[in-house]
C-alpha cells in the first residue's frame, strides 16, 4: 500500500486495483493542487505494470463538487482539467468513477471521461456551470450528448439542475447503481470488467444532428427560461457546434467560449451572488454564539402568511401549533396547510407519508396555553399596531420562558412591539416574504434589546427552513421594503411625467426583474401599499411629491388581481390585458398638477429606478441598517425577483461606477432636490475612490 501526504490526491492498492481518492475538503473542488496529485497518481496507474486498473472517488460527502470557483480570477494553471482527463482516456487500463455524493462541473466531467461510472444511492450529478454565468469547460457539451443523447444534454447543461441516482442510471448517465460496500463494489467491478476497455466518450460519434427546427425551437425556450441570462444560450450552441465538427474542434470550441465568460459581467454577477449567498450567514461577532435547538414552533395568525410559514416549518419536520382567533379561522387555517403541502406531493416534492407525519405534528387552536411546549412563536396577524402589542402581551404572559418572541411585521417598528413585554431581548422580527412556502428571503430583524443568541438561532433557524436568512436592523421596511417604498416612488412620478404602467413594467422585465412593479404590486394587493400610505401620510416631507394615481384605483375598489382589476385586468380564462380604464385615470391626474406628459424610453426608466434604488439602499447602510452591501444585494435576488445574473443593486452600482451613478443622481437633483439627494455614503465613496465591494 503506497500513500503521499504531500498532494491532496492519494492513491492505496486493493490487490491490482488503485483506489484513488480525491480529498480536499470539504467538497474536493479541482483546485491546482489536486489536478496536480491526479496528473502524478494517473501517470503511476499507467506505468505500474502491477495496477491492472482503478476506481477514481472522493473523500467525506463529495464525489467532486468541480473547480474551485476562487481560482476563477486568477490566470488558468496547468494541468487543466481537460489535460487530466485526456489523461484517464488514454489510460490502457480501466479507470472507474465511484460517485457517492455530489459530482458537480469539473466533478462530473472528470467522470465522464472515466471509462465506467457508478453511483451510490446519494449521488447528485450536475453541470451547474451555467448558474455561475459559464459553461461547462472540460467536454461537457461534448461527452454527455454522445453519452445520454442531444435532448438530455440540452436539458441538463442549460438548467444546471442536480439528477440524482436513479435519475442518472435511468438516463444512462451511470453504468451501474452500487450495492453494499462502496469501495469492495468499485474494486469488484473493475477486476471483473478489465479486459473489454470501452471507447472513450471523445473518440466515439457524436449523435445525428436533428433538423434546423428542433434548435430553433429549444433556442426559443432556452431563451425564455433565461430572461437576459447569456450562458444557457451558450451552452446550447456548444452542444449544438459539438454535433456537426470533429470532437477536438468541438472542445476547442467549448473551451474558448468558457474564457470569454469567465471574464464576462454576467458570470462576475453569478459568482458574487455565490459568495454572497453564503456570506449572509456569517455575522461579524456572532461565530462564537451557539444557536439553541428548536423543535417546537408556535404560529399566530393563520392567514396568508401564517398558512405559508407553517407549510415551510412542517416541511423542514418542526412540530407546529398555530392559533386563531376563533375555532372555525383556526380549522379554515389547517385546511389551507393541508392543501398547500398536498400541492408538493402534487408537484412530486413530497411523498405521501411525509405529508401525512407534517399533518400530523400539526396543532391548530385559539388556546395559547397549548404554547406551552414552544422555543420560538412567530406572530402573523394583521399588520396593526395594536392588534399586535395585543398578542405580545399574550405571548410574555404564557410563551415559556427563554421562547424567542418574532413578529412577521412587514413594516412596524419592532422594539416598539417588544416594548410591551418584559423580555425585550427574546423579541426579533422574522420577515418572511409571499408565498413564504415558497420565497428563500427571511428578513431577521435585530431589535435594540434583541439578544445575540437569539440572532444566532433565528439564522440557524432560517437555514433549515432553507431560507437565506439576512441580518436586518429596525426601520420602516427594513432593508428590503424599504428601498421597494422608495423606488416605487420613482415610478409614480414616472407615471404621472408620461409613461404607462406596462411601459415601466416591460422596461423593468427586460432589464431582467421577475416581475414589472406594476404586476407586483397587483400581485401582492394594492391596498396594502394604500394602506401604508396612509399611515406614513403624517410623517411625510412636506416638500416630498406625492402621487395620487393609485390611490384613485384603490377608492374604485381596484386591488389588484384579487378583486379582478387593478393596474391590468384579470380575466376568467387567465388573460392578463393592461386595465383600460387606468390609462384616462392617470391622464387626468398629470392634467390636474399641471403636467405635460413626456416621452420615457426603455433606458430612461430602467436608469431612474436603479439609481433610485440604489441610493436608498446606500443610506440603508450608512444608517447600518444593512450589515454590508451584499446583504442588500441578496434580499433584491431573493426577495425581489432582481436579476441574480446582475448580482444585486451594489454589484451593479460598482459594475457601473460610482462615480457615474453619483453623477447622474447630481443631474437629478437639479429637477428634484427632494427625492434625488446622494446618499451620503455614496458621495464618501466616490471621493476615496472606494467601491460598495470594498465594504464587503
Ligand atoms: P392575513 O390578513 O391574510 O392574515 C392575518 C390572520 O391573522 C387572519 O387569519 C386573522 O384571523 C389572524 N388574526 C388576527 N388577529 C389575531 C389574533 N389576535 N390572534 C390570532 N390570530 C389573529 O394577513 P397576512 O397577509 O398573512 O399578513 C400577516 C402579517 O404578515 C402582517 O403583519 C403583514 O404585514 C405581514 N406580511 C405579509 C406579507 C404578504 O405579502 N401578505 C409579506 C410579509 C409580511
Amino acid at each position: 500500500m503506497a500513500q503521499d501526504q504531500r498532494t491532496p490526491v492519494i492513491l492505496e492498492q486493493h490487490g491490482a486495483i488503485a483506489v484513488i481518492t480525491i480529498s480536499n475538503p470539504p467538497l474536493n473542488t479541482l483546485s491546482h493542487s489536486v489536478r496536480l496529485g491526479l496528473d502524478r497518481v494517473l501517470t503511476q496507474v499507467m506505468t505500474d505494470s502491477e495496477i491492472k486498473g482503478a476506481v477514481l472517488c472522493g473523500e467525506g460527502r463529495a464525489f467532486c463538487a468541480g473547480a474551485d470557483v476562487r481560482e476563477f480570477d486568477q490566470a488558468p494553471q496547468a494541468p487543466s482539467l481537460p489535460d487530466i482527463i485526456r489523461l484517464i482516456e488514454a489510460c490502457p487500463k480501466p479507470v472507474v468513477a465511484l460517485i457517492h455524493g455530489v459530482a458537480f462541473g469539473g466533478g462530473l466531467e472528470l467522470a465522464l471521461g472515466c471509462h465506467y461510472r457508478l453511483a451510490g444511492s446519494k449521488a447528485r450529478l450536475a453541470l451547474p456551470e451555467v448558474k455561475l454565468g459559464l459553461i461547462p469547460g472540460a467536454g461537457g457539451t461534448q461527452r454527455l450528448p454522445r453519452l445520454v443523447g442531444i435532448d438530455v444534454a440540452i436539458d441538463l447543461v442549460t438548467s444546471g439542475r442536480p439528477v440524482g441516482a436513479d435519475e442518472a442510471a435511468a438516463l444512462g448517465l451511470v453504468d451501474a447503481l452500487i450495492e453494499g460496500d462502496e469501495i469492495e463494489f468499485a474494486v469488484d467491478f473493475v477486476d471483473r470488467g478489465s479486459t473489454q476497455l470501452p471507447v472513450p466518450l471523445s473518440q466515439r460519434a457524436s449523435p445525428e444532428a436533428p433538423p434546423t427546427s428542433v434548435f430553433v425551437d429549444k433556442r426559443a425556450s432556452v431563451v425564455r427560461r433565461a430572461r437576459g441570462q447569456e450562458s444557457p444560450l451558450k451552452a446550447l450552441e456548444s452542444i449544438e457546434f459539438g454535433l456537426s465538427v470533429p470532437f477536438e474542434e468541438g472542445l476547442r470550441n467549448e473551451r474558448a467560449v468558457f474564457q470569454a465568460l469567465r471574464t464576462s459581467p454576467q458570470s462576475r454577477a453569478l459568482r458574487h451572488a455565490f459568495f454572497a449567498e453564503r456570506a449572509v450567514a456569517k455575522i461579524p461577532g456572532l461565530e462564537k454564539t451557539h444557536p439553541r435547538d428548536i423543535q417546537h414552533l408556535g404560529i399566530v395568525g393563520g392567514g396568508t402568511m401564517g398558512i405559508g410559514i407553517a407549510v415551510c416549518a412542517l416541511k423542514a419536520g418542526f412540530n407546529v401549533v398555530l392559533l386563531e382567533r376563533t375555532l372555525a379561522e383556526s380549522t379554515q387555517a389547517r385546511e389551507g396547510i393541508e392543501a398547500s403541502l398536498q400541492e408538493f406531493v402534487e408537484r412530486g416534492r413530497m411523498t405521501s407519508s411525509d405529508h401525512t407525519a407534517a399533518c400530523q405534528r400539526l396543532v391548530s387552536d385559539t388556546d395559547y396555553g397549548c404554547l406551552s411546549t414552544v422555543e420560538l412563536v412567530i406572530e402573523a396577524v394583521f399588520e396593526d399596531m395594536g392588534i399586535k402589542k395585543e398578542v405580545f402581551r399574550r405571548l410574555d404572559k404564557y410563551a415559556p420562558e427563554g421562547t424567542i418572541l418574532a413578529t412577521n411585521t412587514s413594516y412596524l417598528n419592532t422594539d416598539e412591539i417588544a416594548a410591551v413585554t418584559a423580555r425585550p431581548e427574546d423579541v426579533i422580527g422574522l420577515h418572511f416574504f409571499s408565498p413564504a412556502q415558497l420565497m428563500r428571503l427571511l428578513e431577521v430583524v435585530k431589535g435594540e434589546k434583541t439578544a445575540p443568541h437569539v440572532v444566532a438561532t433565528c439564522l440557524a433557524f432560517a437555514r433549515r427552513l432553507d431560507k437565506v436568512g439576512v441580518l436586518a436592523g429596525v426601520c420602516d421596511g427594513f432593508i428590503g421594503n424599504r428601498i421597494l417604498f422608495h423606488y416605487r416612488k420613482q415610478v409614480d412620478y414616472m407615471l404621472e411625467d408620461g409613461a404607462m404602467p406596462w411601459e415601466i413594467d416591460q422596461a423593468m422585465e427586460s432589464f431582467g426583474m421577475a416581475m414589472g412593479p406594476f404586476r407586483v404590486m397587483d400581485q401582492a394587493g394594492l391596498d396594502i401599499g394604500w394602506a401604508n400610505r396612509q399611515r406614513l401620510a403624517p410623517t411625510r416631507p412636506r416638500r416630498e411629491r406625492y402621487v395620487e394615481i393609485a390611490d384613485r384605483l384603490c377608492e374604485r375598489g381596484w386591488f389588484g388581481r384579487k378583486s379582478g382589476q387593478g393596474w391590468y385586468v384579470y380575466q376568467a380564462d387567465g388573460t392578463v390585458l393592461p386595465n383600460p380604464e387606468v390609462e384616462p385615470i392617470i391622464h387626468t391626474e398629470s392634467a390636474r398638477h399641471g403636467i405635460e406628459r413626456r416621452f420615457f424610453s426603455v433606458e430612461e426608466i430602467q436608469n431612474r429606478v436603479m439609481l433610485a434604488m440604489i441610493n436608498e439602499a446606500a443610506r440603508v447602510l450608512e444608517e447600518g441598517i444593512a450589515l454590508r452591501p451584499l446583504d442588500i444585494d441578496m434580499v433584491k435576488v431573493f426577495g425581489y425577483g432582481f436579476p441574480r445574473w446582475r448580482g444585486g443593486p451594489m454589484h451593479f452600482a460598482d459594475e457601473t461606477g460610482l462615480d457615474e451613478i453619483l453623477k447622474a443622481l447630481k443631474d437629478y437633483a437639479m429637477t428634484d432636490d427632494v427625492f434625488w439627494k446622494p446618499s451620503s455614503l455614496l458621495e464618501q465613496l466616490v471621493r476615496e475612490g472606494r467601491t460598495f465591494s470594498d465594504l464587503n
